[in-house]
C-alpha cells in the first residue's frame, strides 16, 4: 500500500521529520544501519536531502521548504517505505569513523564498531602506529581509508572479492586522495594477496549464519549476500581469516576481527584462542584481538 497523500499542511523542516517518523514507524520499517528508530531515520533522510548538517542548530527546525525541497524530501521518505531500501542507500552517502563514504548495492552499509576503535587510533591496543595495513573484507573500503587518514604515515591494501566492491573502494579511495598509499586488490581472502605481509589486519568478513541471513529484515537483503551469508555457522570466512593471518603478519603483528552476534559460533569453533574481546563506548561488540604470536602458539 502506498503512503497517503496527504502532506499539503507540512511546511518546516521539523513537520518533515516529524512525518516521516510517523510514517515509518506505521509501515513497520526496520532500522539496523546506522540509525536504530524512526525519529533518527527521518532525520538522517530529510537534513541530508536538505544538503544540511546534523548539528543544525534548532532554530532552523522551524525553516520552510520550497517546492522543490518538499518534492524531493517526500520522494526519500516515501522511497525508504516503498522500497524498504536502508537510508543510506538512498542518499549514497554515510559517515564513517567520522568520515564520508559513497555506497551503493554492491557493498554492506559501513556500521562496524571498528569505526571508534579508528577515531582513537586503535588505542590502546597497538604498539606503535602501522605502516602496513590490510583492510580484509574491505566492501566500501570504509575501515581501510578510515585507517589511512588516521596513520597518515601508513600504506594499506583493501582486499575483496567482489568486483562490485572494489569499484566502491576505488571511488572512495580517490574521493579521498589517498590513491598513493591504497590500493583495491581482488582477493579470495589471502589468496591474491601473494606473500605480503602487514603490521595490522583489520576485518568486518560475513559472518551471519545462512539461516539467520534467510530471516533478515528485509533491508538486509538490499546488501549483497555474500556480504552477510558465511555458512552453516557463519564462520566459514572467518575460519579461512585465522588460518592464514600468521602467515601475513609481522612479527609483532595484530589481527583486529568483527563477528558480531556470532560469537557464541565463534567460540564454539575455537574455544581455547586466547583472543581479547575489545569494549566500546558507543555500543557493539563482537570485535577480538589476538596477536600473530598466539595465532602460531594456537592454530
Ligand atoms: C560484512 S562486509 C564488510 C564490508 C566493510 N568492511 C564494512 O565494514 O563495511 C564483508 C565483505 O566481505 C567480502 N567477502 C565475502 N567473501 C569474501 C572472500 N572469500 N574473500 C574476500 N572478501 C570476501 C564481501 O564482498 C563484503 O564486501
Amino acid at each position: 500500500m502506498s503512503p497517503p497523500n496527504d502532506t499539503q499542511t507540512l511546511t518546516t523542516v521539523r513537520d518533515f521529520v516529524r512525518w516521516g517518523a510517523s510514517r515509518f514507524r506505521e509501515a513497520g520499517l526496520h532500522f539496523g544501519h546506522g540509525t536504530d528508530n524512526a525519529l533518527d531515520e527521518a532525520y538522517f533522510l530529510v537534513l541530508q536531502g536538505l544538503h544540511l548538517p546534523f548539528d543544525l542548530p534548532a532554530t532552523y527546525l522551524e525553516a520552510a521548504l520550497t517546492v522543490a525541497e518538499r518534492d524531493a524530501v517526500l520522494k526519500l521518505l516515501r522511497a525508504r517505505i516503498v522500497t524498504r531500501k536502508p537510508a543510506a542507500y538512498l542518499l549514497g552517502e554515510i559517515q564513517f569513523a567520522g568520515f564520508d563514504f559513497h555506497v551503493d548495492e554492491r557493498v554492506l552499509i559501513p556500521r562496524s564498531p571498528i569505526g571508534e576503535l579508528i577515531e582513537r587510533g586503535y588505542a590502546p591496543w597497538l604498539g606503535g602506529d602501522p605502516a602496513r595495513i590490510l583492510d580484509l573484507c574491505a566492501g566500501s573500503g570504509c575501515i581501510g581509508i578510515a585507517s589511512a587518514l588516521v596513520f597518515p604515515e601508513a600504506q594499506v591494501d583493501l582486499a575483496d572479492l567482489s568486483a562490485g566492491a572494489l569499484a566502491v573502494c576505488r571511488k572512495n579511495i580517490r574521493r579521498h586522495h589517498v590513491e598513493r598509499r591504497v590500493r583495491a586488490l581482488k582477493s579470495d581472502v589471502y589468496d591474491g594477496l601473494g606473500d605480503a605481509r602487514y603490521d595490522l589486519i583489520v576485518t568486518n568478513p560475513p559472518y551471519v549464519s545462512t539461516a539467520e541471513w534467510k530471516a533478515l529484515h528485509p533491508e538486509y537483503r538490499h546488501e549483497p549476500r555474500m556480504a552477510l551469508d558465511a555458512g552453516t555457522d557463519g564462520m566459514d570466512v572467518v575460519a579461512r581469516i585465522l588460518e592464514g593471518a600468521a602467515a601475513h603478519l609481522n612479527p609483532g603483528g595484530t589481527l583486529i576481527c568483527e563477528v558480531g552476534g556470532s560469537v557464541e559460533a565463534f567460540e564454539a569453533r575455537w574455544p581455547r584462542l586466547p583472543v581479547t574481546w575489545i569494549e566500546f563506548e558507543r555500543g557493539g561488540d563482537g570485535v577480538f584481538l589476538i596477536g600473530r604470536e598466539a595465532l602460531l602458539e594456537h592454530l
